[in-house]
């Protein structure tokens, strides 16, 4: 008889978590990406020097990588991020008043969980609607957070966030904020920011929020470690997107022939990961009737990822019309935490 009480109330708490979730596909099938994606990659791949979108780096084994890379010793970024979020969620959540957590490249949700038991604790409704290309790690880290939160309501976006900004409906909570944490920014070319920072402004109405977590500026020596660690975690990152475009692409790249490459470029104050060929070969992508000659040493630029000054990027906000409110950050001053609220 308790076997079937069990067995009951377990099948009530996992309706309620059905209840809770609604997770809406925004990335074409696949047959349809075969016939018209991959025209950024055949862009890259046949310019002078060669370069793939970072996008490409998170499939399910990419993604399992990046939260590797997050768990590093030498990869400060994260668990400094987080320290400023532990600290300061509170007055976060009192300044914004009750509201919609939306978070660009969500991953695993582990910093969100931070804002969540601060909006909790002020006794704010919680809704949370994470946006990855990632389907299976929004999926899963999104049944977690519904059997961790009881009261919380997830409506998970898989896609990209260019997509799924356009595809906001109205908020059901008194404000919105968009959360784009763990310095995604610096992945974005300055060109590319302006067409982000116009899609976030379009998605957000007046007076709503925008938090954007950032790398700073630091010495050279802090900064390489972070991208070149000893166990070889961004090595793996960086090579699984060529793993990733044989089976999206049905290529034949040998993933032996080519070796990480990372450095602090300090001109343009920008990490710049790489893959060098090892030899002289050529690489086909059939599905995309692509053919590719590498050189000896020939490099493709896999990602920047740029460090900010706070003076700087805070001029920059205001003049794509978020304004920051307050500024957050540790205390080697290796990582910002920005509150910005959208003017008219
Ligand atoms: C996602 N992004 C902020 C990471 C970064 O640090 O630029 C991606 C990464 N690449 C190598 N390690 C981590």
């Amino acid at each position: 008889m308790s076997l079937s009480k069990a067995a009951s109330s377990k099948v009530i708490s996992q309706k309620s978590i059905e209840e809770r979730l609604q997770i809406q596909r925004l990335v074409p099938t696949t047959r349809i990406v075969k016939s018209n994606a991959g025209s950024d990659v055949i862009k890259g791949l046949t310019q002078t020097p060669k370069t793939l979108p970072p996008a490409y780096f998170y499939d399910d084994r990419g993604s399992e990588l990046f939260e590797q890379i997050c768990e590093l010793p030498e990869y400060y970024l994260t668990r400094t991020e987080m320290a400023i979020l532990q600290q300061f969620a509170g007055e976060i959540a009192k300044i914004t008043g009750a509201c919609e957590l939306v978070e660009l490249g969500s991953g695993s949700s582990t910093k969100t969980r931070i804002l969540l038991d601060a909006y909790q604790q002020l006794g704010y409704p919680l809704r949370y609607l994470p946006i990855d290309v990632s389907a299976g790690i929004l999926e899963s880290s999104a049944r977690q957070l519904l059997v961790d939160y009881p009261s919380l309501q997830v409506h998970a976006l898989a896609g990209t966030y260019e997509l799924a900004l356009t595809q906001l409906l109205p908020t059901q909570l008194p404000s919105r904020m968009i959360g784009f944490i763990g310095s995604t920014l610096g992945n974005l070319k300055p060109q590319e920011c302006d067409i982000f920072f116009s899609q976030i402004t379009n998605a957000l109405q007046v007076g709503e929020y925008f938090l954007l977590g950032i790398d700073l500026q630091k010495p050279k020596h802090i900064l390489e470690p972070a991208y070149n660690d000893r166990q070889g975690v961004t090595a793996a990152f960086n090579l699984n997107i060529l793993e990733h475009l044989n089976q999206r692409f049905e290529g034949n790249f040998d993933t032996t022939q080519f070796e990480h490459w990372a450095f602090y470029n300090e001109t343009e104050n920008q990490i710049e990961m790489h893959l060098r060929s090892l030899r002289s070969q050529t690489v086909e992508l059939r599905a995309l009737k692509l053919s590719v000659n590498f050189a000896v040493g020939e490099t493709i630029l896999t990602e920047i990822s740029r460090k900010f000054d706070l003076d700087t990027i805070q001029k920059q906000l205001t003049t794509w019309g978020l304004v920051p409110l307050h500024v957050w950050t540790d205390p080697n001053q290796w990582f910002g935490l920005l509150l910005c609220q959208l003017q008219a």
